[in-house]
């Protein structure tokens, strides 16, 4: 797919996200977050769900953790231009709860499409919720930061959500040292020539 192709594709999603009903979460919401950059990217984040600020502006990561997120992703010489940011649930939890699982498995059939288009090279999880829809039964505070490949050839990056940091400042070296790390394991990814031949689920680098 060209990438003009790609972003006509996440536009026919994105319209479908804001027609859906599937479930309770569009009943409170203002805005559906469908998630947004460019089509075309190597690096696709994916976070859990949106919380106030991006239920008011249809668009993911604009709070508090998206100014991180940002300040994260100048430290390494991009912008959100660069890259595609979604989340696993596409409306907002009320009150910023947890996604239920019934919710999460309603609106999945929406992020994997987003995958299959965008096609990324690499796939960044932020915060646990999202890590462990992908790869079940790791633990962030091991896996953050170690990338990992899994069983389809598809690999993964898991950092910590960045809203972690602002409730836990130190902890804000952590979240720019596992990031710093992305261009590396990207250029790593990119020079791999035949990368459904490498092992499963092992750490990459
Ligand atoms: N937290 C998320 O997981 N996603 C957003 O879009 C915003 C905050």
């Amino acid at each position: 797919m060209t990438a003009e192709e790609k972003a006509t594709a996440l536009e026919e999603i994105a319209e479908k996200i804001k027609n859906c009903q599937k479930c309770r979460l569009h009943e409170q919401r203002t805005n559906t977050v469908p998630g947004a950059g460019n089509p075309d990217a190597d690096v696709l984040f994916i976070g859990e769900g949106p919380g106030r600020d991006e239920d008011l502006q249809g668009e993911p990561f604009v709070g508090a953790a998206g100014k991180f997120l940002n300040q994260m992703l100048e430290s390494i010489g991009w912008t959100r231009a660069d890259v595609f940011i979604a989340n696993v649930v596409k409306c907002r939890p009320p009150g910023n709860r947890d996604p239920e699982p019934k919710e999460v498995e309603t609106c999945w059939d929406f992020l994997n499409q987003q995958v299959e288009i965008i096609k990324p090279k690499l796939i960044v999880t932020l915060g646990r919720h999202s890590m462990n829809r992908f790869l079940p039964g790791l633990r962030i505070s091991s896996a953050h930061g170690n990338p990992v490949r899994r069983k389809d050839g598809r690999i993964f990056l898991p950092l910590y959500h960045p809203a972690a940091a602002l409730y836990s400042p130190s902890q804000k070296e952590a979240h720019l040292a596992d990031f710093a790390k992305i261009p590396a394991i990207l250029k790593k990814i990119t020079e791999t020539s035949e990368p459904e031949k490498q092992p499963t689920q092992t750490k990459l680098i």
